[in-house]
């Protein structure tokens, strides 16, 4: 644990607070806080009553078993999420209804609806196993934010074949190490996608990882961007040639609650990217119930959460969430800014939305881009907003309030990660007075709380660290494959505690203040990147002998990946090595990841015993008055960063 969060800066004193509006109230579907006192009552029974909403094959014996820290929901019950989310509503009449009106860059559309999306479901499934895939067979799927996508996913779980999405922003390396990590089968990618009026090649990258990927035997290809691509005709195969040809009915499997629905790699501290393992039976539970009491979904809703499918956003509550609450969804593919800064309100306009999900990195760039763009359109349909993925800034909050929503619009801010697999803590639109920046509590069921360093919760006006004490049905079950990293990062920081890496404020009313993380992973624009990841892409460039990466506060992005590059003896740092250096991240980990500064420097500064002091590197970025740094063995390195930094910090923008 690198920070106090104690002894982190007290945010703002911020007194605004926003309740609910008693018309809001009178139609939610929560409308009353007796909800927490249920829970709070009796846990497993709450959660029971609500799984039993849904269809089983069979149910459970046992709604839990807790073998710490590896928990089972409803144990020995079965079910399909993919039947859940498809066939349950075709079967009670709601197979007109639009699952996903779909907006492309260039301007296509199209909606479809619950009974079209189940059939091209199971010709995806039939499709899949003509490919070879069966249940337990593990999927990639590295593909961009188009239907095909979303089909897959639910594809894989309706034959219980785990899939695990990457991210296609990530490189050819970062989606080999996946694969290799999963033992994928079968790789899904498309040709490219449109990004920002242009197409951006996704196949070349996914070639690319195959060269080192054994396990993958073949690779289902979108036709999407239209670009040229090489083809293997033994491992390739379009979509097109073989998914519309196959029988429209394919049975559901009949899958153990326990059965593994999805891996998610997410960063940690070390460089290596860990495979968060979802199962079906809770995640199914936890994401719906969360995903109707938080975003107050009503049947004639239109649902945004613009979130990517290839984030756990996208897995709970584009696709699993929503579907399984039988919500219209809208998802879109392209850049906010195609083709102009107003592409985001116009869909609102043009759809309908009524609900939009986004993260706050995104408000703000629409704060900086100006109320023009916004204020052109009509977004009267919208009656309800929230954000996800990192802390929010008030500014942000009531500007998002005001200028988004009518400034009537409740805003729902909330926590949660990779790992939680559903919303811990948020508001509550009907019931709880919200204030602009606090996540406010943890919902119905879940037990988050703000502990000191010895796990004792903290009294009401202080910091310390976001844990959670009792498992929920939504938890990850474990590191794929590596039960003891699990162990370490989740569970020995406390005993019998989830530690969750961030630090929170609790204040005087009990609200909870998500601060950020406490150790070296850092949240680029709500995504999660490890300093480790970027530290092992710089030096594994052959001019570095050593590396030090910090986030930075960042008006926009939330951090900014600020980087610290010690070259070899010998080498010139230049305009060119910069370059070099950006490019080998984003070949390495992924154009998302590329630092936004990087300064050369003739060391790091390092305590006696050889750690690199971060902190300090992230005071001397932010320019923030330096501590003490007597305990440094080379503390005269420092005045020479600092003045490298001001010098020339090789910005990026
Ligand atoms: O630091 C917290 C931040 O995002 C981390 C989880 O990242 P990831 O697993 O990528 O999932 C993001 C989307 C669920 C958390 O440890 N975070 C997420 N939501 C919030 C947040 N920080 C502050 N406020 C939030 N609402």
């Amino acid at each position: 644990m690198a920070e106090d969060p104690d002894a982190i800066e007290n945010l703002l004193q911020e007194s605004r607070v926003f309740p609910p509006l008693p018309d809001f109230t009178a139609q939610a579907n929560v409308a009353d806080s007796s909800i927490y006192d249920e829970a709070e009552q009796d846990l497993e029974g709450f959660w029971a009553r609500h799984a039993e909403t849904f269809h089983w094959f069979k149910k459970w014996d046992k709604v839990l078993d807790w073998q710490l820290p590896f928990a089972q929901w409803f144990v020995g019950g079965t079910t399909n999420l993919s039947y859940n989310c498809l066939d349950r509503h075709v079967e009670n009449g709601g197979g007109d209804k639009v699952a996903y009106h779909w907006v492309g860059e260039p301007g296509d559309t199209r909606s479809i609806t619950y009974a079209e999306l189940l059939s091209e479901v199971c010709q995806a499934a039939n499709g899949l196993k003509e490919l070879g895939i069966e249940k337990g067979d593990r999927v990639a799927i590295y593909s961009p934010m188009v239907l095909e996508t979303v089909i897959a996913m639910l594809a894989c779980a309706r034959i219980g074949a785990p899939f695990t999405v990457v991210f296609a922003g990530f490189s050819a390396d970062s989606l080999a190490d996946r694969i290799h990590d999963s033992g994928a089968k079968l790789l899904l990618t498309a040709d490219g996608s449109n990004r920002r009026g242009s197409v951006f090649p996704l196949k070349p990258q996914a070639d690319e990882a195959l060269k080192s990927c054994p396990t993958v035997e073949r690779q289902l290809v979108v036709r999407r961007g239209g670009n040229e691509v090489d083809w293997d005709e033994q491992r390739d195969v379009w979509w097109h040639d073989l998914i519309p040809r196959q029988s429209d009915t394919c049975p559901a499997e009949e899958l153990d609650a326990e059965h593994m629905l999805y891996l998610l790699y997410t960063s940690g501290t070390t460089a290596k990217p860990k495979g968060i393992k979802h199962t079906t039976g809770g995640y199914m539970v936890g994401t719906a119930m969360t995903h109707k009491w938080v975003f107050d979904v009503k049947p004639d809703d239109v649902y945004w959460c613009a979130a990517d499918v290839g984030w756990v956003t996208g897995h709970s509550y584009i696709v699993f969430g929503p579907l399984a609450n039988h919500t219209t969804g809208l998802m879109y593919e392209g850049t906010p800014d195609f083709p102009d800064k107003d592409r985001w309100w116009s869909i609102v306009e043009e759809y309908g939305v009524s609900i939009l999900y986004c993260a706050p990195t995104a408000i703000r760039t629409f704060m900086k881009w100006g109320d023009e763009y916004p204020g052109s359109h009509d977004l009267s349909s919208l009656r309800l907003l929230g954000t996800v993925g990192e802390p929010i800034n008030p500014e942000a909050w009531i500007w998002y309030r005001k200028v988004i929503g009518s400034d009537k619009t409740p805003i729902v801010d909330t926590w949660w990660q990779t790992e939680t697999g559903m919303i811990m803590i948020s508001p509550l639109p009907g019931v709880t007075v919200t204030k602009p920046g606090s996540a406010t509590r943890p919902l119905p069921g879940v037990s988050a709380d703000v502990v000191d360093k010895n796990g004792v919760s903290v009294p009401r006006g202080h910091g310390g660290y976001l844990v959670i004490k009792k498992p929920w049905p939504a938890m990850l079950r474990g590191i794929y494959g590596n039960d003891e990293r699990y162990k370490k990062t989740y569970w020995s920081e406390y005993e019998g505690i989830y530690f969750a890496g961030d630090g929170a404020k609790r204040d005087e009313d009990g609200y909870i203040w998500v601060l950020g993380r406490v150790d070296d992973v850092m949240n680029v624009s709500g995504h999660r990147i490890s300093t480790a990841e970027i530290e092992s892409a710089l030096v594994g460039h052959p001019s570095v002998a050593e590396s030090a990466v910090v986030g930075r506060s960042d008006a926009t992005t939330g951090q900014a990946i600020a980087a610290f590059v010690v070259l070899r003896a010998g080498v010139k740092g230049d305009e060119n090595l910069l370059a070099q250096l950006r490019e080998k991240v984003s070949e390495d980990i992924g154009r998302f990841a590329k630092p936004k500064s990087i300064v050369f420097t003739e060391d790091l500064p390092k305590t006696r015993s050889g750690k690199i002091m971060r902190r300090l590197l992230r005071d001397i970025s932010e320019h923030r008055q330096l501590g003490d740094v007597t305990t440094l063995a080379n503390a005269p390195i420092v005045a020479e960063i600092l003045e490298r930094s001001t010098e020339s910090s090789g910005e990026d923008d």
